[in-house]
């Protein structure tokens, strides 16, 4: 008994000590912060609130995810709601994504659509036994036309701006449903050849993956990559939706050595694209280089951007129908203004271009008073992730969607709005080998019911 009571006095002197000396480090710990903020001049709140003043960078930091949990209504965040965000993750799920009462969504703001219900539906049979005309690519131009399994496809993210494990999941989803991946500007990675889906291989405006020594087109290159069977398509890059007039971005701490080697530059170093193709300075070199594209891989080749300007489409008509119809891109990528990026000047992003609703019955308009509407497919991009958002684009004028951020979501991405910054929490935009972990791409693939949009 005697023993035991004093080593309860000596584990009991143990822990006063510990808690004296944490408190005494807490001390030192504050008033060093102290000293150090009221003899620093470069922000005021820390140097009029001392020590105290440091937790507004805590609280703005937490205050994100605070408000996508606590706070923020169903309709309320940008650039997704947490509504359109339930309906992917759980369509990606198979768990059921009905809802009840009634819809949250405001009927009555400006630039809402509506679709007109027809008073006798066809029923789901009738649907099921009628078979849509197939979306062929450049039929009538290249020796290789090809024919698009789907109506909704995975738009470019970089190898890069995604982790590989979310490439990887993206490679077998798209195999398993029977539709595009699209590469991206980082070039084309192991990671996309996880399985052997269809490809589109973009080019960048830095040409990673078919860039010569100068930052031209290495014509060898291209013709590899040409004959490889997966990639089905060629995109030549032009602009993107969340940052027109700006090249790609991806900071030095998410070039790894592999990202390097697939872009062909030095690791560890910003990887900067210029903002425009150096040798694409008109709709006459710019049709010039879709030809030297064609002609080398002998496979369906068209252009993406984002519409500003508008002015340039007549001419490029002009100058289509004055070379003949089959020098047209074979396909027009027309990105959204609230596009996504792997990261992007927020001015370029908030300011620049036009939203998708606005510019595709524009550039639809101009194809057809051109008489090109029927040479040149149609693909939208910008937050079609849910079918309503589908339905309204493919009514609008486009012939195929393609979504980028609503396969992540698929993934499971929480829009923590860190892809800039190799911190992503759930493994889909870091290169972070432990924040990986989370990822699963095995499981990530098979949440492919995202393509239910296809129905
Ligand atoms: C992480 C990320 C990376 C992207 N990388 C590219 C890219 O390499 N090339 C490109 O043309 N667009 C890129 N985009 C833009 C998308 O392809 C797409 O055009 C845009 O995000 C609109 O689609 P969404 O609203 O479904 O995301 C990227 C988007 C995201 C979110």
């Amino acid at each position: 008994m005697e023993n035991l009571l004093a080593l309860l006095d000596t584990v009991l002197d143990v822990t006063v000590m510990t808690l004296a000396l944490l408190i005494l480090l807490g001390l030192i710990t504050v008033a060093v912060l102290y000293v150090i903020d009221v003899t620093q001049n470069t922000q005021a709140i820390r140097k009029n609130y001392p020590v105290i003043g440091r937790l507004r960078y805590v609280f703005e930091h937490l205050g994100v995810f605070f408000r996508q949990y606590f706070f923020a209504m169903d309709r309320e965040e940008l650039p997704f709601n947490r509504a359109q965000r339930t309906w992917v993750a759980r369509a990606a799920k198979r768990i059921d994504s009905t809802v009840a009462f009634g819809s949250t969504k405001p009927l009555n703001r400006p630039g809402d659509i509506f679709f007109l219900n027809g008073a006798f539906p066809p029923t789901k049979e009738e649907i099921q036994a009628h078979t849509p005309a197939p979306i062929i690519f450049g039929e009538r131009s290249v020796a290789n036309p090809y024919i698009a399994p789907s109506l909704f496809n995975i738009s470019a993210m970089s190898y890069g701006a995604l982790s590989g494990p979310a490439i990887s999941a993206l490679s077998q989803g798209a195999y398993q449903s029977g539709i595009w991946l699209n590469t991206g500007e980082g070039g084309l990675s192991p990671f996309h050849r996880q399985a052997p889906c269809d490809l589109v291989f973009q080019i960048g405006t830095a040409k990673y993956g078919v860039r010569d020594e100068q930052g031209g087109l290495d014509v060898a290159k291209l013709t590899e990559l040409a004959a490889i069977p997966e990639i089905k398509m060629f995109e030549i890059k032009l602009s993107q939706g969340a940052k027109p007039g700006k090249g790609g971005i991806l900071p030095g701490e998410k070039v790894t050595e592999v990202i390097a080697s697939t872009r062909g530059i030095p690791a560890g170093k910003d990887s900067i694209s210029p903002n425009r193709h150096p040798e694409v300075t008109s709709v006459e070199s710019l049709l010039d280089l879709i030809k030297t594209v064609r002609d080398v891989s002998e496979k369906p080749t068209g252009i993406k951007f984002v519409l500003g300007q508008t002015g340039w489409l007549d001419d490029l008509c002009a100058a289509i129908q004055a070379r003949g119809i089959d020098s047209a891109p074979d396909f027009i990528t027309l990105d959204s203004a609230d596009g996504g990026t792997g990261a992007a000047p927020q001015g370029l992003m908030d300011n620049m271009g036009l939203p998708v609703a606005a510019s595709l019955p524009l550039v639809d308009a101009v194809l057809r008073q051109a008489g090109l509407r029927d040479r040149i497919r149609m693909i939208a991009t910008g937050k079609m992730v849910n079918p309503a958002g589908m339905a309204a684009a493919l009514c609008l004028g486009a012939d195929v969607v393609c979504s980028a951020r609503g396969f992540m979501f698929s993934l499971g991405c929480i829009q923590a709005l860190q892809c800039n910054e190799n911190t992503c929490p759930t493994g889909i935009t870091t290169h972070n080998p432990t924040l990986q972990k989370g990822l699963n791409p095995t499981l990530g693939h098979s949440r492919r019911e995202l393509c239910r949009l296809n129905e």
